[in-house]
């Protein structure tokens, strides 16, 4: 089951979104229900989390990038404002060179990267 946004980005080991909705449903305590998930990873839990009502869903992860990618999946956006962002960015950014490089970057290094991410070769 891929649905809503479980899939964006793809991230290792997720879990299988349908296992987390039915553990919530079995052992989940309706509106009062507080979730912790300290392996948080793309979030899946956390989003479940809110599409079953819980009260509070809280993630912990020891990789910026899965904090950052559960971050943008539970966040509620104003659409108008997004939209507004977007078009601003794409109208101040198309005349910007940039380069990051991601073996200096203090965000793409952390313990376990490479672990979880294999080197791309590209041909
Ligand atoms: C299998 S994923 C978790 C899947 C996630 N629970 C879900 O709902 O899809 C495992 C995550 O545990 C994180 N991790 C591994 N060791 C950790 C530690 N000691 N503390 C915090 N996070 C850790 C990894 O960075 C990885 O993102």
């Amino acid at each position: 089951m891929n649905e809503l946004n479980h899939q964006l980005p793809s991230y290792p080991a997720m879990l299988m979104p349908l296992i987390v909705r039915n553990l919530l449903e079995q052992y989940g305590k309706g509106k009062d229900t507080v979730l912790l998930d300290p392996y948080v990873g793309a979030g899946t839990t956390l989003v479940e989390a809110q599409l079953y009502g819980a009260k509070q869903a809280i993630g912990i992860d020891l990789n910026p990038l899965a904090v950052l990618i559960s971050k943008s999946k539970t966040t509620k956006y104003d659409l108008e404002k997004l939209n507004k962002q977007i078009r601003h960015f794409r109208d101040n950014t198309n005349q910007i060179n940039y380069h990051v490089d991601i073996q200096d970057n203090e965000f793409f290094n952390f313990s376990i990267r490479d672990f979880w991410f294999k080197e791309k070769k590209c041909n």
